[in-house]
């Protein structure tokens, strides 16, 4: 099925229960086929919940999201063929190796074993966690978890893919390595939506943005668009301007939210 937009989200709403807020607040946008499109927002503004209705983790209140023209909620077999995804809590079985996982990960998607076995080495390459390859990834560092939940996500070679702060707690070597591998898998035409509060990465890796906060998009275009439109010196300025405050502050949006919440830095 072809569609001109590869991600389409209408009106989409996310209330949990027993809040009294929307944490997702009618949020529509596009996404083009082999676009990188980036959400930044701070801390709370809704962009995990937004990515997590996006690949029907989470039910949505209200709206329509559709991925490559098809319904996440009504089609979401032929939904989850296409897309890949890493959230931001790792899930990982600590008592299974990486090469278990990838394996096991390869035959859910209908992979033939040559294939499955000609990824795995390309992917632990990739991430530079081929000589812990056969060790349990309960014994992985943070970012080794991190890097290795990207190689999960990419083992059937999705046409989508999702990206929930992929580079937090890592060091400045492994987030110039992700930043490139995904720079690649873009150019050779995967569509990437990636959410990050990382002023730096939405610059470096995103062809369009939008911003999100308190669960809205406040405005949308490329970084170069939105800094010129805003007659700004960088995403950070345009972001006060477009809401009144600084992107490293946690919008307290909802009835969720810890009231002991304090500002937090970038
Ligand atoms: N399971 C939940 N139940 C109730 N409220 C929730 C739940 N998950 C998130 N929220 C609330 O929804 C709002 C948006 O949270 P969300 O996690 O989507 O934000 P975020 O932009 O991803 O933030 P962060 O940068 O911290 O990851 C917040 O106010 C949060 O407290
Ligand atoms: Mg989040």
């Amino acid at each position: 099925m072809k569609t001109t937009h590869i991600i389409e989200v209408k009106d989409l709403v996310k209330c949990y229960d027993k809040s009294d807020h929307n944490a997702v607040d009618g949020v529509s946008f596009t996404v083009k086929q082999a676009e990188f499109f980036g959400f930044l927002g701070p801390n709370g503004a809704g962009k995990s919940t937004t990515m997590n209705m996006l690949v029907h983790l989470v039910k949505k209140t209200s709206g329509t999201v559709k991925i490559d023209g098809f319904d996440v909620a009504t089609q979401s077999q032929h939904v989850y063929e296409r897309i890949g995804f890493a959230m931001q809590e790792i899930g990982l079985d600590d008592t299974a190796t990486a090469g278990e996982m990838l394996r096991l990960h390869g035959k859910l998607y209908h992979l033939t074993d040559a294939q499955i076995e000609e990824r795995i080495a390309m992917l632990l390459k990739l991430v530079e966690l081929e000589r812990v390859a056969d060790q349990f990834t309960g014994t992985y560092s943070g970012g080794m978890k991190r890097r290795f939940d990207l190689a999960l996500a990419l083992i059937h070679e999705p046409k989508v893919l999702f990206l929930d702060e992929p580079t937090v707690g890592l060091d400045p070597h492994a987030r110039q390595l992700i930043w490139g591998h995904l720079r690649d898998l873009n150019k050779r035409g995967m569509t990437i939506f990636l959410t990050t509060h990382f002023m730096e990465e939405a610059e470096q890796l995103c062809d369009r943005l939008a911003i999100i906060d308190n669960g809205k998009i406040v405005d949308e275009g490329s970084p170069k668009e939105l800094i010129a439109k805003h007659k700004a010196k960088n995403l950070e300025e345009v972001f006060l301007k477009v809401t009144g405050h600084h992107l490293g502050e946690e919008t307290l949006n909802s009835a969720g939210a810890d009231p002991y919440a304090r500002t937090t830095q970038r």
